[in-house]
């Protein structure tokens, strides 16, 4: 992070809201961080294993004033046109939200996750603004949380590691939500860096950035218009599902090989699945399935990156999501049906990205099939699924930033 950053839209958004909610007489200070699209490796992050996510340039914004002696945190949305208060040494959390909208909570989240690890902070005043579309499987909450964790380690002089604000993000977004949410989207969003993905290994927190340097080739991301309603419950179902499977593999692997720990479904080999698959049951198996093949593919996918082979990475973006529709049952008919018109107009591959249930596809196309795929995405899709499309053009973006102005 440095002082003298480009700064985003949605900072000057804030920090016209900050001066006109709190005044304008003293120094601002304004950290940003952005949302995520996951080129692959989807539902592994909670199985310990691995992602390849890009951050995009869309980001959420905090600017405002640490205040020096008192817990007071006062909050200013933009995009709600909403006040929230409370105390940074309460701070309202899921299960006791002291009648605090959503939005406000991933940040007193934020503030008791600081609170858990004892990291000194005092409260302060902010206003928040955002140009990630909300609830469209691009991570707008992430980009908050991280946002919000990057402006308490800049205002308070913390000195956190960019994977320490993701770790602190993570359990912000968890507490204040609910949802139990996996550290990709925290990761891809404090690890940000332009023209590059970043390969991320979920248990050890090791990551190595993957230029992406293909030729004429472009990142899509087409929000399908379907509310994520069911998300939360059945994001919990699919972890739940998960563990049930590391129990059973463990459990039929013990005779055999006591020695071999399997604590999550990253420990499970696809040799393991051929060989002992069908001793267990075929909900948490299909789940397996998943999570062990798409660890696998997340590493093709690299290679063919690093090799410049858009076909290849194409046909693995296309598996990853048969494989999630199918094996995890994340999709929905509006998702496959992107899919199926994306492909069809020349695209390389297609899938959903993030939890599923509705939110955004990526697609990854060549220069010379964009225009056609729009085009279709626009009428076909409307006409078929009786909702609106909204394509994006996506590309690697930095990591957060803060500046005082
Ligand atoms: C959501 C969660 C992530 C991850 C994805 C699926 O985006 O927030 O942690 O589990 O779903 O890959």
């Amino acid at each position: 992070m440095n002082n003298s950053p480009q700064t985003p839209l949605p900072v000057q958004t804030a920090l016209a809201a900050a001066r006109e909610t709190f005044g304008a007489d003293h120094p601002l200070l304004a950290a940003w961080a952005p949302g995520r699209i996951n080129i692959i490796g989807e539902h592994t992050d909670y199985n310990d294993g691995f992602v390849l996510p890009i951050a995009i340039d869309k980001v959420a914004a905090l600017v405002g004033a640490p205040h020096a002696d008192s817990f007071d945190v006062r909050l200013y949305s933009a995009h709600f046109h909403q006040s929230a208060n409370f105390s940074a040494q309460q701070p309202p959390t899921h299960s006791a939200p002291q009648n605090l909208p959503l939005w406000a909570r991933y940040i007193s989240g934020v503030v008791a996750a600081f609170h858990e690890k004892n990291l000194p902070i005092h409260g302060f005043s902010a206003a928040i603004a955002g140009d990630v579309p909300l609830g469209s499987g691009m991570s707008s909450s992430a980009a908050l949380v991280v946002a919000a964790a990057v402006w308490l380690n800049t205002a308070f002089s913390l000195q956190l590691s960019a994977t320490q604000i993701a770790e602190l993000a993570h359990n912000g977004e968890v507490i204040g939500s609910g949802v139990r949410v996996g550290l990709l989207d925290h990761l891809a969003s404090a690890l940000g860096r332009a023209g590059s993905a970043v390969l991320i290994d979920c248990r050890s927190l090791e990551y190595r950035y993957i230029p992406f340097q293909m030729s004429a080739v472009t990142l899509l991301s087409c929000e399908s218009g379907v509310e994520r309603s069911l998300a939360t419950s059945a994001y919990n179902q699919r972890r739940s599902e998960c563990e049930s499977a590391v129990a059973a593999f463990s459990a039929a692997l013990q005779s055999e090989q006591p020695q071999r720990a399997i604590t999550a479904l990253r420990d499970v080999t696809e040799y393991d699945l051929l060989r002992i698959g069908g001793l267990i049951p075929e909900i948490p198996r299909r789940r397996a399935r998943h999570v062990i093949t798409e660890n696998a593919r997340v590493f093709s996918a690299v290679d063919a990156m690093e090799n410049n082979n858009s076909p290849i990475l194409g046909n693995l973006i296309l598996r990853s999501h048969a494989s999630l529709r199918d094996d995890f049952e994340v999709s929905c008919p509006e998702l496959d049906v992107i899919v199926e018109l994306a492909t069809h107009g020349g695209a390389y591959g297609a899938r959903l990205t993030g939890a599923g249930f509705g939110g955004s596809a990526l697609i990854f196309a060549p220069d010379s099939a964009v225009a056609a795929i729009i085009n279709v995405l626009g009428g076909e899709y409307t006409q078929r699924c009786g909702k609106q499309s909204r394509v994006h053009t996506v590309a690697p973006a930095g990591g957060p930033n803060s500046a005082w102005l």
